[in-house]
């Protein structure tokens, strides 16, 4: 595989950082994904505006401006001769003898990669999939699409172990999302409810794809928060990531979702959202 760091397309066994990064001491940076179809970035736009934003939220300047990073995302896909898949964006602070403070200034460390991965055949996506629930331990600002991401990797794990394929946290009650996805339920007046973006979610970009194509489809959606009761009650209940696309839920911890197979409000969105990608 051809990996880009800094400025350079190099052999992924050639390519190297330095121990002092502050992404690998700190978890200090960004990072972002963006699906692959057919050769062709989905919602690139959307993923490279929140990077901007990620990025300014915690003081690091953008890598390359915007143009030359979407050549830089090319130039990958066609090196690796990448048809399906993601791409792999991921800036931090930089390089600096280890101390909590960081000067001004610094140069920031850029690198990105292509995973090949079937993710329209993925099982998940056709089949659907169940989901674990446990409480959201991340902190305040998730927001911020930072690499800082050891409550989501042990609730992942903690799932996996417990035979779920994804985890939605919950914060006093509420659902807030996925460990690594965006979470909706459908209720029984057929009406697709998704929490509204604060510091406690991410603001997904498939989310925003999503609320569009609900809108021009008049399938009605409500922003507001939903209860793990509520998701117990729902009629569909699904997922939405750049790399899940959008994933029907059918179980929800040790119940079923409904009658436990995909929901027709589901079907259609994951129809009408691959459409768009192609
Ligand atoms: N995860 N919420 C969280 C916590 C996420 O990590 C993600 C994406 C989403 C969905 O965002 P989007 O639709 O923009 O992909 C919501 C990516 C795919 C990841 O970490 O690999």
């Amino acid at each position: 595989r051809t990996v880009y760091v800094n400025g350079q397309y190099l052999p992924e066994h050639a390519a190297q950082i330095s121990i002092f990064d502050r992404g690998f001491l700190f978890a200090d940076g960004i990072y972002e994904v963006s699906a692959v179809i057919d050769g062709r970035l989905v919602d690139n736009d959307l993923h490279l505006a929140r990077l901007e934003r990620s990025l300014g939220e915690i003081m690091i300047p953008m890598p390359l401006p915007v143009a030359e990073i979407i050549k830089v995302q090319a130039e990958l896909i066609r090196r690796n001769d990448l048809r399906e898949g993601v791409v792999y964006l991921q800036v931090t602070r930089g390089a600096a003898d280890r101390d909590f403070g960081f000067a001004e200034g610094m140069q920031p460390t850029f690198v990105a990669f292509t995973q090949a991965k079937n993710l329209r055949a993925a099982a998940s996506v056709q089949d659907g999939v169940a989901v674990d629930l446990m409480e959201d331990q991340r902190w305040a600002r998730r927001d911020i699409k930072t690499v800082m991401l050891l409550a989501q990797v042990l609730a992942k794990k903690r799932a996996k172990g417990r035979g779920f394929h994804e985890a939605w946290l919950v914060e006093d009650g509420f659902v807030t999302e996925g460990a690594s996805s965006t979470a909706y339920i459908v209720t029984a007046d057929g009406k697709i409810i998704v929490r509204p973006n604060s510091h406690a979610v991410l603001p997904g970009c498939t989310r925003q794809a999503i609320m569009k194509i609900a809108e021009e489809l008049g399938v009605s959606m409500e922003e507001r928060r939903f209860t793990v009761e509520e998701a117990y009650q729902a009629k569909e209940a699904f997922l939405t990531s750049a790399s899940s696309l959008v994933t029907p839920v059918i179980r929800l911890a040790d119940r079923t979702i409904a009658d436990g197979k995909p929901g027709p409000i589901t079907r259609r969105l994951q129809a009408v959202y691959l459409e768009l990608a192609l």
